[in-house]
């Protein structure tokens, strides 16, 4: 077999965003897409000969044949050795996990997260570091870099490799491991948490519906779950995993989940419901008629996490991204530990996870992780709620309950306005930070702004600055909105504006969020303009 250096020439558009390059499936199949990238991912890491990597996905539509492709450019570019999930297939966090286990020199991963799979839906590839978390800025800036002057690149003609069969193998001298995709992620799963009290749990009765969404965790949260956990058979739903996750929209969130919703809220609930994504990175959590937002998610677990044995020590500290709401900070300074705001995206958190600065981090998009790996993790989510639930011996509804009245409530919500013209969503954008200067001490919707800035975040380790990451208004009153585009869509221009506001309390689960934020929510929409540049009033998607 031959190594075959192939003419190319820069394709535009290759820049990653929040979470690696995603485009649409056929864009990626297109001639040359996959090998550019890849090629530009090796190159700007330093080459990648004689180093071993971790490749998996999130098994959508493309992911068997873009793993072969990149099989043959590893072996072509010198590798030692690939670690491969079977099947190509990986969850997120199983991926850091693996990177890590092995101490390898990062990883691979294939997917687009929760953005639907499919022959015209989406596609995604990104690299993961030697410590398991996506490349930072300056290496994704210098993949792109790398794209714009690519002249070549290298790929074995070798045929394709059984990636169905476990065990050791080579293809062209490089050393291939397919790995079961599951066993080493479990394991982990069974060091941090306490297995044999939420068994006890299950034995006694308490019932649970996991939503995998036809996406990668479905085999994670049979074996998790059902096998080692004693859930009833059945507990997992949409459990297999397809290149089309089925037709469903694999975002676990109150709009695409909307099936488990309506279980959680009819009248024979289960006592606790979870829903993951695509490439099993993100959760939902409900209690039985009670909706549990992903910024308060966070802010429990921080309070309760030393009732799990991976975290009986107590945590170090807790990062959040900016625009999730304060909730974790209140329970950050009663524990008297640090606390942190990163611009949006799980790779800000990395530097502190490393550093052991932070121990739990979460952000409002239903991403919450720890310092086990270097993703978010959902799987990781719902069993540190249920060592909970199965240490407090309380429903999820008394939990929250509870958690309101001692720190109070931050009501919060995200509004999406999906798939405008990006030139008429730069130009609102542009005319909003524009205003900035002039709103500290306007009134709106009788609140008085206090501060407007565009986010900018130093990262406290490395010093790396990086700017315009979300424009904030404060008001004196602890209200706040935040503005944003997407970094991951492929269609247009995604608004995502953020709206939170506090209440002390005792503060009911009896309110709802969308009314107690309906100041906050006008302002938002007059001082943007939003109708006046996109022509929206109302959003797509409410979470
Ligand atoms: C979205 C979320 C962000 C998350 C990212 C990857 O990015 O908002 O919190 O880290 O997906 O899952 P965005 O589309 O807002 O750039
Ligand atoms: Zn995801």
């Amino acid at each position: 077999m031959t190594v075959l250096t192939i003419a190319t020439q820069p394709i535009a558009g290759q820049k990653p965003g929040t979470s690696g390059l995603r485009k649409k499936t056929p864009v990626f199949m297109g001639p040359h897409y996959l090998q550019n990238f890849v090629q530009a991912i090796f190159d700007a890491i330093g080459g990648a000969q004689g180093k071993t990597f971790v490749l998996g996905g999130d098994g959508r539509y493309f992911n068997d044949s873009a793993a072969q492709i990149i099989l043959r450019m590893a072996a072509a570019n010198g590798a030692a050795r690939v670690i491969v999930g079977q099947n190509a297939v990986l969850s997120t966090p199983a991926a850091s996990h693996l990177i890590r286990l092995n101490k390898t020199d990062g990883g691979i991963i294939m997917s687009a997260s929760h953005n639907p799979g499919g022959p015209n839906e989406d596609f995604g590839v990104k690299f993961n570091m030697p410590n398991g978390g996506p490349a930072p800025e300056a290496v994704t800036e210098a993949m792109f870099a790398r794209t714009t002057e690519i002249t070549e690149y290298r790929i074995s003609d070798a045929p394709d490799i059984d990636l169905g069969r476990i065990g050791d193998t080579t293809l062209d001298g490089m050393a291939v491991t397919v790995v079961d995709s599951v066993t080493d992620y479990a394991a982990l799963m069974e060091t941090l948490f306490d297995f044999p009290a939420i068994r006890a749990m299950f034995t006694g009765g308490f019932t649970m519906r996991f939503d995998a969404m036809c996406a990668v965790t479905g085999p994670y949260a049979t074996e998790i779950l059902e096998n080692r956990l004693g859930a009833a058979p059945g507990t997992v739903t949409h459990g297999t995993p397809l290149p089309d996750f089925g037709g469903m929209h694999p975002d676990p969130n109150p709009t695409w989940a909307h099936e488990l919703m309506a279980e959680m809220m009819g009248p024979n609930a289960p006592d606790f419901g979870a829903a993951s994504d695509g490439d099993g990175d993100r959760n939902m959590v409900v209690g039985r008629g009670v909706y549990v937002s992903p910024s308060d998610s966070l802010a429990v677990l921080a309070a309760n996490a030393h009732l799990a044995p991976g975290y009986a020590r107590g945590l170090a500290g807790v990062a959040r991204s900016m625009p999730t709401s304060a909730a974790a900070d209140r329970v950050a300074d009663a524990l008297g530990i640090g606390k942190y705001e990163t611009p949006t995206g799980w790779k800000f958190f990395g530097n502190l996870l490393d550093a052991g600065r932070a121990t739990l981090c979460g952000e409002e998009s239903f991403g919450t992780g720890s310092d086990h790996v270097r993703e978010k993790d959902g799987l990781w989510a719902v069993l540190l709620w249920l060592n909970i639930l199965a240490a407090r011996r309380q429903s999820v509804a008394a939990i929250m309950a509870e958690h309101f009245a001692k720190y109070g409530r931050n009501y919060y919500s995200r509004h999406d306005f999906e798939a405008i013209a990006t030139d008429k969503a730069d130009a609102m954008m542009a005319a909003l930070r524009g205003s900035l200067a002039t709103l500290p001490g306007q009134e709106v919707e009788g609140m008085t702004i206090a501060a407007a800035d565009d986010f900018a975040y130093t990262d406290p380790i490395d010093g790396s600055v990086s700017q315009k990451q979300g424009v904030r208004i404060l008001f004196a009153d602890g209200s706040r909105i935040v503005m944003r585009l997407s970094g991951t869509g492929t269609e247009g221009a995604t608004l995502r504006v953020y709206l939170e506001r506090y209440s002390p309390g005792p503060d009911g689960l009896d309110h709802d969020p969308q009314e107690a934020l309906a100041p906050v929510i006008r302002a938002a929409h007059s001082l943007a303009r939003i109708a006046e540049f996109t022509g929206r009033t109302t959003p797509d998607v409410i979470t």
